[in-house]
């Protein structure tokens, strides 16, 4: 059986990556200049396959450049970032086991580490650390690629994925502190640092009185254009010796509203059903079993808003502007202004709607298929 060229759940950075190319090439020649980079996007757009993708063709280009890339969404506490940080930067910078202890035993000052190398060293190797000496030398932790860098005449790209979860650590507005402090002498390492939450990556990066504000280029990457998206999905269906019109192709991102995640994720489901071209019930189907399958998960989202912010989203969803007008506040029981202010700000805050040219609006493009049907019994098409 063919593999289906449409790909969800992972990043994509081969393939079933299309486009982006302006948007490759700017964080290419960012990094590559040393401009420290911050990517902010809704989750499931892409941030981490674009650096992937752009880190490939880095890793292929320029061997002089050594590159890290750590995922800090499942990282729960500032020691355990510390270590992985460490283990990883000495990891890239050499492809032979036996550098990377050498390096373990060598590059530290004050602090002693523990190193734990397995069977298979490439995917088993670790440093640890005394906690209360980690605590006294993070420094010496943070300042670790550059150093490497200068001792063995390279460069290093580091990118942190999911970068505001360190904010949650207890002692972050330290941490974070030491960090810029650190990382902007570097000048053999730049660094990526992207993600999912905007309102938190914001207030990182773009507040006047905190520590990372002007670190680098703030990148809001946007969604992949119509235009891409249909001819990208047009090509995967006849490399894979089936059809689609540009007409159906088309309602594919209509539907999904471009979302990067659920267009691939439409698309899976559709090639699946369709045997030779594509019809319209194909896609009445896929995207029907699409909802199906995330109905979980958007039940769970609604139980956890309050009575309030979901009237909220009912006026949203139901195109209504003037939320503080006496009207809408009555007809959809939105409480008081001020309440209307807040529940705006939360649902913000927790990236369930954003504003697009003045409007509010859902993030996620199939939750809100789902919540029309849920609430207002509307069809999906
Ligand atoms: N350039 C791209 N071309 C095609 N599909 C993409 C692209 N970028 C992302 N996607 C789709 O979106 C999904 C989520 O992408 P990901 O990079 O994990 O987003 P993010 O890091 O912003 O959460 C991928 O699994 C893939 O299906
Ligand atoms: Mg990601």
């Amino acid at each position: 059986m063919k593999q289906s060229p449409f790909i969800y759940g992972s990043t994509v950075s081969s393939n079933s990556f299309t486009n982006r190319v302006e948007d490759s090439r700017r964080l290419y020649n960012n990094l590559l200049q040393g401009i420290n980079t911050m990517i902010i996007s809704p989750r499931r757009w892409g941030k981490s396959s674009l650096v992937e993708k752009v880190i490939n063709d880095i890793n292929q280009k320029e061997k002089n450049i050594k590159t890290v890339t750590i995922d800090l969404f499942t990282i729960s506490y500032e020691e355990e970032f510390l270590e992985v940080f460490a283990s990883k930067i000495i990891q890239a910078s050499s492809s032979k086991w036996e550098d990377w202890v050498k390096s373990g035993k060598e590059l530290f000052k004050q602090l002693i580490p523990k190193i734990s190398i397995g069977t298979d060293p490439s995917n088993d190797f670790s440093l640890s650390f005394n906690l209360n000496e980690l605590k006294k030398h993070k420094n010496e932790i943070l300042n670790l690629p550059e150093s490497i860098a200068k001792k063995k005449r390279i460069k290093f790209i580091i990118n942190l994925d999911e970068f505001q979860n360190l904010a949650n650590f207890p002692e972050y507005n330290l941490l974070e502190k030491r960090m810029r402090a650190n990382w902007q002498r570097h000048k053999k390492v730049t660094y990526c640092l992207y993600g999912s939450k905007k309102h938190m990556m914001t207030e990182i990066f773009n507040n006047p009185s905190k520590p990372f504000y002007r670190f680098g280029d703030i990148f809001l990457l946007k969604k992949i254009t119509t235009e891409n998206w249909v001819n990208f999905i047009i090509k995967s269906f006849k490399d894979t010796n089936k059809e689609i019109s540009k007409k159906n192709a088309a309602l594919i991102p209509k539907l999904m509203k471009n979302h990067s995640w659920y267009v691939q994720q439409l698309s899976h489901y559709i090639w699946q059903k369709t045997e030779n071209r594509v019809t319209r019930n194909e896609i009445d189907d896929s995207l029907k079993e699409l909802i199906y399958a995330n109905t979980p998960l958007y039940q769970k989202d609604i139980e956890s808003v309050s009575s309030t912010q979901l009237n909220l989203l009912k006026a949203i969803t139901n195109n209504e502007k003037q939320f503080t007008s006496n009207k809408v506040m009555q007809k959809y029981k939105l409480g008081t202004p001020q309440n209307v202010i807040k529940n705006k700000k939360k649902l913000i805050n927790n990236d369930v709607i954003h504003v697009v040219d003045g409007v509010y609006e859902l993030i996620d493009p199939a939750f809100e298929l789902w919540f029309l049907k849920q609430f207002y019994n509307k069809d999906y098409f």
